[in-house]
């Protein structure tokens, strides 16, 4: 009986270019989507180290920022392994979770419903949904003006959407010290604890796909929302981006 050699293990095509460089258009959706399949078995418990155990506080302040009451409809977009479902399951509300990384949604931890979808084109129904939630995806995304409109076009009128994403703290000195933790020591850690050292690379990399803040809350105005407001917490390095829907 003849036995077949064991099948080679596929090498994971890294997400930034040879010289560091960050993908764009399509091959940036292709190797975005790759890439969190890959990383998810190892996501969470990455996410709790690098954030130093802070991304629940930030998540738990985003939902407040919400301002909505107990059985609200929300939209967890690009959930991931579903922190945020979990966080406004807990407080009452309704969530629906969706992404388009099948691995992160096969490693998510809730009961909550999730959907596979890319954010720029929910199969979700128009004004489904009386809030939006988004951790840490907008720089993942490949046009912001699209995926603002889609989620313009989910929520009912009066809507609310709470968005957060890294920053780069203003301040020197914080800036410097954000910059030894996400650019030091986030891809050493990448190195020594995942199974993807990429991701850890691409992660400090990719704050630069987004746009200065005046730019952010402009494009959510232009999506069709009013009330618009941009903040910061620790230092800087986190912003949270909030709108109601006209
Ligand atoms: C850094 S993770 C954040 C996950 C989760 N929101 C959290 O707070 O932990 C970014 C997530 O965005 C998802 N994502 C990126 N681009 C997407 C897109 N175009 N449509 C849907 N999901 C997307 C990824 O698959 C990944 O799960």
């Amino acid at each position: 009986m003849s036995t077949s050699p064991p099948a080679p293990t596929p090498v994971p095509t890294p997400v930034l270019g040879p010289d560091g460089a960050l993908p764009q258009g399509d091959t940036k959706r292709f190797a975005v989507e790759a890439m969190f399949d890959r990383v998810a078995p190892g996501y969470d418990r990455m996410n709790r180290i690098i954030s130093l155990g802070l991304d629940r506080r930030w998540r738990r302040k985003a939902v407040a920022a919400l301002a909505v009451t107990p059985g609200t409809r929300v939209l967890d977009l690009a959930c991931g392994t579903g922190d945020f479902s979990r966080d406004l399951a807990a407080a009452g509300h309704r969530p629906v979770g969706a992404d388009f990384s099948a691995g992160m949604l096969a490693a998510a931890h809730t009961g909550t419903p999730l959907v596979r979808a890319d954010a720029a084109a929910l199969p979700l129904t128009d004004s489904a949904f009386d809030a939006i939630v988004c951790g840490f995806a907008l720089r993942n995304f490949v046009d912001l003006d699209t995926v603002f409109g889609e989620c313009a076009r989910v929520l009912r009128p009066g809507g609310r959407i709470a968005a957060l994403d890294a920053a780069v703290p203003d301040r020197a000195l914080l800036r410097a010290g954000n910059a030894v933790w996400f650019r030091g020591a986030v891809p050493l850690l990448g190195r020594l604890l995942s199974r993807d050292p990429d991701a850890y690379r691409y992660l400090p990399a990719s704050t630069a796909y987004l746009p200065p803040a005046a730019e952010l809350v402009g494009l959510l105005a232009s999506a069709g929302f009013v009330d618009t407001r941009h903040r910061t917490m620790t230092g800087g390095s986190v912003q949270l981006l909030t709108g109601t829907m006209a």
